[in-house]
């Protein structure tokens, strides 16, 4: 059976950062619902890797779509011996204000098909005695979150999620790892409508492709979880000291800083 790295959100941003990354030295499985991207994304590592490219277009916040990625994987004779996990969004805004529709649908894509999807794989894995699996978490799985209150929440739980797995297979020779990133350059604040704020065009801001780099290392060297970059790490750790609330109004108050 031929292995795969399986991407989620590979369409554009940190996921396509990872395709890149692994695509110079594995066959990758991609998903996305932005079918164009995806076949270009393919069309360009084919051509300077010479390694098969399989893309998928389909919407994760649907039910059955986690079973349906796993029945064409099936078809395809493929096994996921690296799942990544890296599809996600946000909303910006006050949780009253915003609409409670694209709320389950955060917790659809972020939570529910991650979920899903780590179930299905893994226990292949299981069987195969190796696999790792990655999932893309934030800094914001370490807080409350005003502003993006169900986006922070949706983040604590991959984190949470995530350590505890990392726990339990990691003497089946299985890693799973938990990636942290603070802001990066990539479509996600334009799609949370939070390109107003200061927060994502700070210094702070990374490039998707050194979150990526720093994702693979966490697999590598079977780390359960990390945050990317220096500063990332100092504010995590500084806002770990702070008493409850003041985290929470420190978080709400940078989060509504505009530029
Ligand atoms: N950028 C940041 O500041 C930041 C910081 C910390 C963590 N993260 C996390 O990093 C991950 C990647 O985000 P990004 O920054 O690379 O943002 P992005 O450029 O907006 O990429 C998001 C990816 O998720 C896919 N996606 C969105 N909705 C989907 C759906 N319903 N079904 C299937 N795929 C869907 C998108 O593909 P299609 O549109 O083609 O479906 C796209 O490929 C997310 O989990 C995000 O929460 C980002």
């Amino acid at each position: 059976m031929k292995s795969v790295v399986l991407i989620t959100g590979a369409s554009s941003g940190i996921g396509s950062s990872f395709a890149r990354l692994y695509g110079k030295e594995r066959d990758l499985y991609l998903l996305g619902r932005n079918t164009t991207a995806l076949e270009k994304l393919k069309k360009e590592i084919e051509k300077e890797n010479g390694h098969s490219v399989y893309i998928q277009s389909i919407d994760l916040t649907l039910s059955d779509a986690p079973a349906r990625v796993y029945e064409a994987v099936q078809e395809n004779g493929l096994f996921v011996r690296t799942l990544i996990n890296n599809a996600g969004f946000g909303t910006y805004g006050d949780f009253a204000d915003g609409k409670v529709e694209d709320y389950k649908k955060m917790i659809d894509l972020n939570d529910r098909a991650l979920v899903e999807l780590t179930y299905l794989f893994l226990k292949d894995m299981q069987k195969e005695k190796k696999g790792e699996i990655l999932n893309v978490a934030s800094i914001a799985s370490f807080f409350p979150g005003p502003g993006m209150a169900v986006y922070y929440a949706s983040k604590a739980f991959v984190l949470s999620f995530s350590r505890a797995l990392h726990e339990e297979v990691r003497k089946q020779r299985i890693t799973v790892s938990c990636l942290c990133p603070g802001p990066v350059s990539t479509n996600f604040a334009k799609t949370a409508g939070a390109d107003q704020a200061k927060f994502f065009s700070s210094g702070l801001v990374h490039s998707p492709d050194q979150v990526a780099l720093y994702g693979k290392y966490l697999l590598d060297h079977k780390r359960s979880y990390g945050v990317e970059g220096f500063l990332n790490k100092t504010g995590v750790f500084l806002g770990g000291l702070l008493p409850s609330p003041l985290d929470a109004r420190i978080l709400g108050f940078i989060q509504s800083l505009k530029k």
